[in-house]
């Protein structure tokens, strides 16, 4: 028998239950029941932008099952998904419009910047909390910063992207904002709600990061006996010549 704890879940370390007594009352009823519990899943929710936070979840994870599962028989497993995909995007959008808030003397207290994405397209904030990114402008700052909120352009009155982040005052419309750790939760659930278009997508790669993928591949491949399909081995011969392919991807 096994018991098991959905993503997002390892952040509720300090709420009012301890995540730990969870499976611990789930453990107690099924060997009361006369199940012999075995697995532990702890699920996911594991920031894949912040190094620290891991290790501190970590810690915390090993303290609590070493604490409270000290049975030799429990194997613990957990099943990663943001943090294998949160740093692998980057987005940028474009600001196609800006109100500015003054106070009585003119001057700008805040400003709503509107940009080209929406929480229909990559902003699901549901599946992004603890991990939303905040934009920073791709232009060189000039202009002192001020408090912004960022709204998608669908003119849903949910689509908020962020609010109260600092943000250049000088933006304009065509101007870029660039949104870090996209990878998780974004364009895998985008819709083309209302027409709008999904992100364009660009592979990026260093040359040797892009050489250690073809390393990688070629020996995963050997070692599932071969290709199997012409697609397979157009893959291999291709990635066998790194060079070419980062030139294609950089496009
Ligand atoms: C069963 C299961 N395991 C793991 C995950 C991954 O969760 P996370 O991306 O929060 O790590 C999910 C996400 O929906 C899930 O449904």
């Amino acid at each position: 028998m096994t018991t098991r704890l959905l993503g997002r879940a390892v952040f509720r370390w300090s709420a009012s239950q301890p995540l730990h007594e969870v499976p611990m009352e789930v453990f107690d009823d099924a060997r009361t029941s006369g199940f012999q519990p075995y697995l532990l899943d702890i699920g996911g929710g594991f920031p894949g932008n912040n190094d620290q936070l891991m290790q501190d979840i970590a810690q915390h994870v090993n303290s609590a099952i070493s604490t409270f599962f000290p049975e030799q028989d429990i194997k613990v497993i957990a099943e990663p998904g943001r943090y294998v995909a949160t740093a692998s995007f980057t987005l940028t959008t474009t600001v196609t419009g800006r109100k500015d808030h003054k106070n009585e003397k003119g001057q700008i207290t805040s400003i709503k910047y509107i940009t080209d994405d929406s929480v229909f397209i990559s902003f699901k904030h549901f599946f992004m909390i603890y991990t939303l990114s905040h934009p920073r402008p791709l232009k060189a700052e000039n202009g002192s910063e001020v408090e912004c909120d960022v709204w998608g352009d669908s003119c849903a009155a949910m689509d908020v992207l962020v609010k109260c982040v600092a943000l250049p005052n000088d933006l304009r419309v065509g101007d870029r904002l660039v949104w870090f750790n996209m990878g998780a939760y974004t364009l895998s659930m985008a819709s083309e709600f209302c027409g709008f278009p999904l992100p364009h997508v660009y592979r990026v790669a260093s040359k040797d990061t892009w050489a250690d993928i073809g390393t990688r591949l070629k020996l995963l491949y050997q070692r599932q006996r071969g290709p199997r399909s012409r697609e397979e081995r157009k893959l291999i011969t291709e990635t066998s010549h790194t060079d070419q392919i980062f030139a294609k991807l950089t496009v």
